[in-house]
C-alpha cells in the first residue's frame, strides 16, 4: 500500500490528523493495535478547552458535541470546611466543554468512515523504517499476512508504548513518576455537583466529575501498589464522602459500572520529529490527568501538525514542518507544568509541611483574583500555538 502520511495509531490524534489533513488535500493510512471497540471504549478525560472545541467546530465536528456536551463556568476547589467556586468566564472569558474522549473519538471515527478514511485494526508486529529518508515505510502483520505502507511522512499518535516514540534515536526525556496513583469509576448516578470538585483531603485527593445527566465520574487518590479488589464500592462511597463532604451538601451513591486504577506520570520527549517521523499526543508527552489536558494538548499538536505536512507535502515548504517540534513543545512544557501543578498542590503526600503549604496556595487560589486567573486561565486552556 502507498499513502502520502502513515499514521500509527487511531486514538484521537491519530484520527483528527487524518482528518484535518484530508481538508488540506493530503491523504492517509491508519494503522492501528487495537480493534476499533477497544479504540472507541477507552476511557479518558472528558474535559475540553474553548480551543479544542472551536477546532472541532471548525472541522464538521461540532453538531453532537454542540448538543450533548455540557457548559461549564469553572470548576469547585474543596479543602475541609470549605467549597469555592472559581468562575473561569468571569476570570478569563472562557469555560470548558464537558463531553467524553470516548464521545470525540466515536464522533472521529464516523466522519471518518463517512470520507471513507482507510484504517487498519489490530495489527501487530508495527515497524517504522528508513525514517531519515525522503520514503519511509511502516511495516505491520494482519490477519497473519505481512504488510507493507509506503509512505512521504509517518506519524507517530500510538502513546508512550507504541514504536514510534522509540524509532527517534537519542532523544532528550523528562520524566517524573509520582508516588501515588487514581482509582477511578464510573457510576450510574445523577451527579451530586453542577461542576467539578476537586478537592485536597489529609487522606487524599478527590475529585468529583461526570458524563452526563445519569452518569457520575469520580476519582480517589490511591497508593501505587493499590489492587482495585481491595475496594468495594461500599468502601469507595465512604472515602468520596469524606473526601469531598461538606455541611448542608450530599454525595449520591449508586451503582459502580466500571473501576480501575491510574498511575500518575508526567513525561516528555524531546525532540517531536527525527527525520520523516512526527510524533504527537501521548507518543512525545504524558501528563497526569490533574489538569485534563491529555486530550487537549493532543489536538493541539495536530492542530500544528496537519498545516505543516500539508505545506510540506504539496508546496514542498518545510518552515512550519522543521518548527513543528520546537512551537509544539511551548504548549507541552505550560501543560506539563500546569499538570504538575494542580498535581502537588491537591495530592497528599503524607507530610506535613507539603499540606500547609498546599493549604495555603489552596486558600490562595480561591480568595485572590491573581490566584484565580493563573489556574483559570491555564485550565480553561490557552490558544493553539500559544
Ligand atoms: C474526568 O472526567 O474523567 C476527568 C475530569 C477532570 C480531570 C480528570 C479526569 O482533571
Amino acid at each position: 500500500m502507498r499513502t502520502q502520511v502513515a499514521i500509527v495509531g487511531a486514538g484521537p490524534a491519530g484520527l483528527l490528523l487524518a482528518h484535518l489533513l484530508d481538508r488540506a488535500g493530503v491523504e492517509s493510512v491508519i494503522v492501528e493495535t487495537r480493534s476499533r471497540v477497544y479504540v472507541e471504549a477507552r476511557i479518558r478525560a472528558g474535559i475540553l478547552e474553548r480551543s479544542t472545541v472551536d477546532l472541532l467546530r471548525e472541522v464538521g465536528l461540532g453538531e453532537r458535541l454542540d448538543r450533548e456536551g455540557d457548559q461549564h463556568r469553572g470548576i469547585h476547589l474543596h479543602w475541609p470546611g470549605e467549597r469555592h467556586h472559581l468562575d473561569f468566564v468571569d476570570l478569563v472569558g472562557r469555560g470548558v466543554t464537558v463531553y467524553g474522549q470516548t464521545e470525540v473519538t466515536k464522533d472521529l471515527g464516523r466522519a471518518r468512515d463517512a470520507a471513507g478514511q482507510q484504517v487498519v485494526y489490530e495489527v501487530a508486529d508495527t515497524a517504522l523504517h528508513d525514517l531519515d529518508t525522503e520514503h519511509p515505510f511502516v511495516t505491520y502483520t494482519t490477519d497473519g499476512r505481512s504488510e507493507r505502507l509506503d509512505a512521504e511522512v509517518v506519524v507517530g499518535c500510538d502513546g508512550s508504548f507504541g514504536p514510534s516514540r522509540a524509532a527517534v534515536p537519542n532523544p532528550v526525556t523528562w520524566e517524573r513518576t509520582y508516588p501515588y496513583s487514581w482509582l477511578g469509576i464510573l457510576a450510574d448516578v445523577a451527579p451530586s455537583t453542577d461542576e467539578l470538585i476537586y478537592a485536597w483531603h489529609p487522606d487524599g485527593f478527590a475529585l468529583h466529575s461526570m458524563r452526563s445527566a445519569t452518569v457520575s465520574r469520580l476519582y480517589l487518590q490511591v497508593p501505587h501498589s493499590t489492587d482495585v479488589a481491595d475496594w468495594s464500592d461500599d468502601r469507595i462511597w465512604s472515602a468520596l464522602d469524606a473526601r469531598l463532604g461538606l455541611d448542608g451538601w450530599t454525595l449520591r451513591p449508586g451503582p459502580v459500572t466500571e473501576k480501575s486504577v491510574l498511575p500518575m506520570r508526567s513525561f516528555v520527549q524531546q525532540p517531536m520529529r527525527h527525520g520523516r517521523l512526527f510524533l504527537a499526543g501521548d507518543a512525545a508527552h504524558i501528563v497526569p490527568p490533574t489538569g485534563a489536558k491529555g486530550l487537549n494538548l493532543a489536538v493541539a499538536d495536530v492542530a500544528l501538525l496537519a498545516p505543516a505536512l500539508a505545506a510540506l507535502l504539496r508546496h514542498k515548504d518545510s518552515g512550519p514542518a522543521d518548527a513543528y517540534s520546537d512551537v509544539a513543545l511551548r504548549r507541552v512544557w505550560r501543560c506539563t507544568h500546569f499538570s504538575w501543578w494542580m498535581t502537588t498542590m491537591l495530592h497528599a503526600t503524607g507530610d506535613q509541611f507539603d499540606a500547609q503549604l498546599q493549604r495555603s496556595q489552596l486558600q490562595w487560589v480561591a480568595s485572590s483574583t491573581a490566584g484565580a486567573t493563573g489556574l483559570a486561565e491555564n485550565y480553561a486552556g490557552l490558544p493553539i500555538g500559544f
